[in-house]
């Protein structure tokens, strides 16, 4: 990660005092032919000054095809560099380059190849939540609303470490039949869902449905009636005809589903907490480094932005077409 900006720290600038920030940003963005991509987990306010708010899939999609010259990525840094690896001419602002990942963090390009030399019989399946070093040394990547279809694309004795998030990995291996060997690493905000407050939610909403990502704990899975992606719970609320949700992922998606279901009830659930602390939902910190003030000053200054060795962007380009040829031949 590039910490030469911190010393200029145009990321806390004051903005001028008295402006309508949501204005400036979207002139802003005209003026310089900008375009915000947003992630689910970000803020309400985030979400919706964006162009285009969406799962780490449409968000991948979203840049692929863009026209613009500058991209603002309202989510954390490997989204940045995705969409880097994406668009290589493009100038690609993060408004805040320490917005890292705990699940990408837990897998190192170093470790993984040392993996691969210790197994060179393997294909790697790497989850979007991984650094540029490491898509470099995947043969496929996938997001989580297209991981079941691209590891059942390999034939059914293919050898295939899944990396990094092992609970996503031991979800697909169920669904799938699969075994695949999973890498030891997690998201801190969907481990720590508190599965007893789950409980007493279903005892207390007894008609609500519980819906969760498959990021979450193989116990809070189970407890789930629907498992998906963001945007794939978001599309089954949508369809659903229940009216109360238990919403097991971070809480920034109860921001659009109650936007566009006004009439339904969304009850986000809290991580498991020391008792006697006041807190009812679960909020990824990275995601929420994304400020308005943040979004502002670098759509103005142009920086901060995401830079990578034209090698690696390479070598982590064809594991992500490769998902996204699979993905639109799907049709997901
Ligand atoms: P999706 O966007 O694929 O639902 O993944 C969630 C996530 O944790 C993003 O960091
Ligand atoms: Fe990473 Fe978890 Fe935050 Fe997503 S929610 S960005 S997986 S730490």
């Amino acid at each position: 990660m590039n910490e030469s900006w911190k010393s200029i720290g145009y990321a806390d600038e004051p903005v001028p005092v008295g402006i309508n920030l949501k204005e400036e940003i979207r002139r802003m963005c005209k003026e310089k032919n900008a375009i915000i991509l947003a992630h689910y987990y970000t803020a309400g306010e985030i979400q919706d000054v964006a162009d285009f708010v969406g799962d780490s899939l449409a968000l991948a999609q979203q840049a692929a095809k863009t026209t613009a010259d500058i991209i603002v990525m309202c989510g954390v840094h490997f989204m940045a560099e995705t969409n880097k690896i994406l668009c290589p001419d493009k100038k690609v602002l993060l408004p805040d380059l320490n917005a890292g990942c705990s699940l990408a963090d837990t897998c190192k390009a170093e470790d993984l190849a040392q993996y691969k030399k210790e197994h060179p019989e393997y294909k790697v399946v790497a989850y979007v939540n991984t650094s540029a070093a490491v898509k470099a040394l995947t043969d496929i990547v996938v997001t989580s609303s297209n991981a079941r279809q691209v590891v059942e694309s390999f034939p059914k004795d293919e050898k295939i470490l899944f990396a990094p998030d092992k609970n996503l990995g031991g979800y697909l291996n169920a669904i799938t039949g699969r075994s695949m060997e999973l890498w030891n690493g997690g998201c801190h905000v969907h481990e720590r869902f508190s599965i007893n407050k789950i409980v007493e939610l279903k005892a207390q909403y007894p008609n609500a449905k519980v819906l969760a990502h498959p990021e979450c704990k193989a116990a809070v899975v189970a407890l789930a009636d629907y498992v998906g992606s963001t945007a794939a719970i978001l599309k089954f609320a949508q369809k659903d005809n229940s009216d109360t949700y238990i919403v097991v992922t971070e809480s920034g998606i109860l921001h659009e589903m109650q936007k566009s279901m006004p009439e339904k009830r969304f009850i986000p659930v809290p991580p498991e907490i020391a008792a006697g602390a006041v807190c009812s939902c679960n909020e990824c910190d990275y995601m929420r480094m994304n400020t308005m003030e943040k979004l502002y000053n670098c759509l103005k200054f142009e920086w901060p932005y995401v830079e990578l060795d034209e090698e690696m962007r390479e070598d982590a380009l064809r594991p992500i077409e490769r998902m996204l040829e699979l993905s639109e031949r799907l049709k997901l």
